[in-house]
C-alpha cells in the first residue's frame, strides 16, 4: 500500500509553492497525495498562477470537499503519515493553534496533531504580527514543524523556480521524500 501524505492548500501568497510540491509528489511512486484546498487558495491561485484548480487535483490521488468534515481524513482512524499545509495563511495558523477545525484542512491538521504524526506548516506573511507569532511558537512547542519559504541564496539559484524547488525539497525532506533539483547544502563536495 502507498504511503499517504495530506496536502492543504490555503488562501495565503505562494500558490507557484503549491504546484510545485504537488509536481514534485507525482515522481513518487511510493506516496500518494490526499488533497484538501480552501477557497482562499483557489482566490490566490488565480491571481499567481495559469494553472488551473483542475490541472492541480489531477495530480492528486483523492481530493476532497473542504466542507466535507466526513471525509476519511477527518478520522484519525484513517492512517496518514502526516501532512503539510502549503501555502499557510495566519488564518489557517489560528485556525489549527486553537483548535478551531470549521473545515476539512483544519479538522485534519487537528487530527495529524492529536493522532501524533508529523505536520508541516509553510506559513507566509510579512511582517509577523505578534499574535501570528505567538500562535507559530505554541504550534512548534507542540512539535508541529514551521518552514517559511525563505530563499536559500546560498545555492546560487538563478530562476524563480529553482528557487522555489530548494523550499518544496526541504519541506519534503521532513517526510523522508527526495525530490530531483534539491540542492543540499555542501553535498557532493
Ligand atoms: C491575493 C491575496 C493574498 C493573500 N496573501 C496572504 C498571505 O500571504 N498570508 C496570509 O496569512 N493571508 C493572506 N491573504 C488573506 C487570506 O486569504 C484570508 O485570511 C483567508 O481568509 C484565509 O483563509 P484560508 O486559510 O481558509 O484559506 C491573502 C488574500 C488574498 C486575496
Amino acid at each position: 500500500m502507498k504511503k499517504r501524505l495530506i496536502v492543504g492548500l490555503s488562501g495565503a501568497s505562494g500558490a507557484p509553492l503549491a504546484i510545485d510540491l504537488l509536481r514534485a509528489m507525482e515522481e513518487q511512486e511510493d506516496w500518494e497525495v490526499h488533497l484538501v484546498y480552501s477557497d482562499g487558495f483557489v482566490r490566490s491561485l488565480a491571481s499567481e498562477s495559469a494553472v488551473d484548480v483542475d490541472q492541480l487535483r489531477a495530480m492528486a490521488a483523492v481530493t476532497y470537499d473542504n466542507r466535507d468534515l466526513g471525509a476519511s481524513i477527518a478520522s484519525g482512524t484513517y492512517v496518514t503519515q502526516g501532512m503539510i499545509i502549503i501555502p499557510c495563511s495566519m488564518k489557517t495558523v489560528a485556525g489549527i493553534a486553537s483548535g478551531y477545525s470549521e473545515n476539512l484542512l483544519l479538522r485534519a491538521a487537528d487530527v495529524t496533531i492529536k493522532e501524533q504524526r508529523k505536520l508541516v506548516l509553510v506559513p507566509r506573511e510579512s511582517p509577523l504580527s505578534p499574535i501570528h507569532l505567538k500562535n507559530l511558537l505554541w504550534l512548534s512547542q507542540i512539535g508541529v514543524r514551521i518552514l517559511p519559504p525563505v530563499l536559500g541564496y546560498y545555492t546560487n539559484a538563478d530562476t524563480i523556480e529553482a528557487l522555489t524547488r530548494q523550499v518544496v525539497g526541504r519541506c519534503l525532506q521532513e517526510f523522508g521524500i527526495q525530490v530531483s533539483g534539491f540542492q543540499r547544502w555542501r553535498e557532493g563536495e
